[in-house]
């Protein structure tokens, strides 16, 4: 073939670099011929899915109809939920999806997006595909440093990604914190405040962006069914926001992008209050677990509000967490974080954890 189809890219896809996922159970399987492997990696939740949710999958679904397109059952759940309006709700495939949704729908190469350094991977890539210029922000002490994005705007910011709490560091900004640098921003910069791991933060201090929607006409809240719901392969997550904005992100949703059983799931895993509650204990119980492992084993932690915690190797982490892998135990290297020296590793159940700090111990030791 004489024409090379990379030259075919649009400038902002040619400089892409694909997210790159945690490694998959079954792939380490096939690689190293292990089995009883433990996959900490992905920030999923280590219970599950609640019954709620599974009893629904298990009844028969009409899988040959096309799902609702417009989410009607799982927004007014969701509506009631939170005490907004249905037409204040984007639905994703994923939370991602939402975030992609709104770089697509407010972007032009001639905009400015501003996020912090070490923050989700997610925002430079749907910054980058759309040919906006992604403008990093040095964080402080690992997490979002409120002050200094306040003075990266411009005229040309469009967007503002905050991750609260913050993937992969844990990190999080309070109250006030937060609602200074919002009531300090112009009104047609959108900031998006994704709070996929808002239910495992137990600071009183820390905000709940969806209290904040009416003052701010600006603000995107986005929130996932990933992490304490548990339906991380079904792919649902949603956005709320001034019906405006919601209006523009529908415009350029795929007509059905979340499928029909993961709309029912959703619905039911919203009313499973009792499986939300005992994700967050075994999610604080676990946490408490892992921060006395490393403290056992001397080694320095970024404290965590979500359900991952980045543990501080100081050196570069790639060998440890390829030795993790032969002893069957997969976490996450986050050198294209910005951060070689850290694994962030999920929280999960309690024998999950201590076979991890098992095997973490024998590494560090030898
Ligand atoms: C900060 C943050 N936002 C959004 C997501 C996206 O999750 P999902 O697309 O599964 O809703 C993740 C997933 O890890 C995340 O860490």
């Amino acid at each position: 073939m004489s024409c090379d189809l990379l030259n075919l890219a649009t400038p902002g896809v040619a400089g892409l670099e694909p997210y790159q996922p945690g490694k998959p159970i079954e792939e380490l399987e096939r690689e190293l011929g292990l089995k009883d492997i433990i996959k900490l990696a992905s920030n999923e939740n280590p219970l599950g899915a609640g019954k709620r949710a599974r009893s629904v999958l298990k009844k028969t679904c009409d899988i040959s109809r096309y799902p609702d397109g417009n989410g009607f059952r799982l927004k007014a759940a969701l509506a009631e939920y939170h005490g907004i309006n249905p037409d204040q709700i984007t639905l994703g495939n994923g939370s991602n999806d939402v975030l992609e949704l709104i770089a697509r729908s407010l972007l032009t190469p001639a905009h400015e997006v501003i996020f912090s350094r070490h923050s989700f991977a997610v925002y430079p890539l749907v910054t980058q595909a759309v040919g906006a210029r992604a403008v990093v922000v040095p964080a402080k002490n690992w997490g979002h440093d409120a002050q200094a994005m306040r003075k990266a705007v411009t005229k040309q910011s469009r967007l503002m990604f905050i991750a609260n709490p913050n993937n992969p560091t844990g990190t999080w900004l309070r109250k006030t914190e937060l609602r200074n640098l919002l009531q300090s921003v112009p009104e047609d910069l959108v900031v998006v405040m994704d709070e996929a791991y808002f239910d495992y933060v137990e600071d009183p201090e820390y905000p709940d962006g969806t209290g904040w929607l009416r003052d701010f006409p600006n603000l995107v809240v986005t929130r996932t069914f990933s992490k304490v719901h548990g339906l991380a392969g079904l792919r649902v997550g949603y956005g709320i926001s001034h019906p405006d904005l919601a209006d523009l992100m529908n415009r350029v949703r795929q007509p059905f992008n979340v499928n029909s059983l993961a709309l029912a799931a959703a619905e039911a895993a919203l009313q499973d209050q009792a499986h939300i509650e005992k994700s967050i204990k075994v999610n604080r119980q676990g946490m408490r677990q892992l921060i006395a492992g490393f403290r056992d084993l001397g080694l320095d932690y970024i404290p965590s509000a979500g359900n991952f915690i980045c543990v501080d190797l100081k050196k570069p982490a790639q060998e440890i967490y390829d030795r993790l892998l032969h002893a069957g135990v997969i976490v996450r290297p986050i050198a294209n974080y910005g951060m070689p020296n850290h694994l962030r590793v999920t929280v999960g159940r309690p024998e999950e954890n201590a076979r991890f700090l098992t095997a973490l111990g024998k590494i560090v030791g030898d």
